[in-house]
């Protein structure tokens, strides 16, 4: 799907031309690589790291599997599925692609202070995946997929690339669904987070596109019927603290 130079997309709260969205995206992260995964710690007090666990847990990669992590940043999910195979008894071969180098750069860099050596790095959009047609046992995108211009595009490539029988597994902020827990939340995300954003990495305004665009995400029920309209099966939800952020997992039958 290649871009219209009429339609928008959503960037935070703003609308901008939809040819314009991945190059701010890429603006964000470029500006927060070296200090993302302070952030994220500070941001979320420690429980993006519990959540990270629950997605690998939930998939359950093993030796001799080939995962496809997207928009694998610096590379938590990667390094937590080649932990969790090797505990299994073997390697699993893990994939990260990302679109910015800077993160991946992070992540590389992370690889070699823990001398890893069972994850690749690949920078590539998730719209138009660089690897061929049924290749991986399983896809996975962790608190990336809300950051693409066309989800569908990237819901489509998940598939491609899945072998049949392979396992897709999404993680995302979502919408909150225990009464209370989202006024509480509202006021962290657009009060407290741009400024903690501001004094730790100089930046509100990267932190205040990270809030907008979690409002913007669509909610749970939206993003599972998405899924299944890009072809994948089998749809199921889990929520996480709430409903602040969620997992949906799919098969490629
Ligand atoms: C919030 S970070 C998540 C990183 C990591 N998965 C994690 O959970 O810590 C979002 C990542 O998505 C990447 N990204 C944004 N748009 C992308 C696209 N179209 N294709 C691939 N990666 C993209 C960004 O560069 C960034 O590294």
């Amino acid at each position: 799907m290649s871009n219209n130079p009429e339609q928008t997309a959503s960037f935070g709260f703003r609308e901008v031309p939809e040819a314009e969205k991945e190059g701010l995206v890429r603006e964000v992260f470029s500006s927060v690589a070296a200090r993302y995964d302070l952030m994220n710690d500070l941001m979320s007090a420690g429980v993006h790291r519990i959540w990270k666990d629950a997605m690998v847990e939930w998939l359950g990669p093993r030796p001799g599997w080939k995962v496809l992590d997207v928009a694998g940043g610096t590379g938590d999910i990667a390094f937590r599925m080649v932990e969790m195979a090797r505990n299994r008894g073997g390697e699993a071969c893990v994939t990260v692609c990302d679109i910015n180098e800077q993160m991946l750069g992070e992540s590389r860099r992370r690889a070699g202070e823990k001398g890893e050596n069972a994850v690749a790095w690949v920078c590539g959009n998730a719209e138009d995946l660089p690897f061929p047609d049924r290749n991986f046992d399983a896809y996975t995108i962790a608190f990336g997929i809300r950051n693409v211009t066309h989800i569908e595009k990237a819901l489509a490539e998940a598939r491609r690339v899945l072998k049949p029988g392979g396992r897709f597994l999404c993680l995302e902020f979502s919408k909150v669904e225990v009464p209370g827990l989202d006024t509480l939340y509202d006021a962290y995300s657009f009060k407290l987070l741009p400024q903690l954003g501001s004094w730790v990495a100089g930046d509100a305004d990267s932190y205040r596109y990270l809030a907008e665009s979690i409002r913007r995400f669509p909610p749970q029920a939206e993003v599972a019927q998405m899924i299944r309209e890009a072809g994948l099966e089998q749809v199921k939800v889990r929520n996480l603290s709430g409903g602040i952020a969620a997992m949906h997992s799919a098969w490629r039958i």
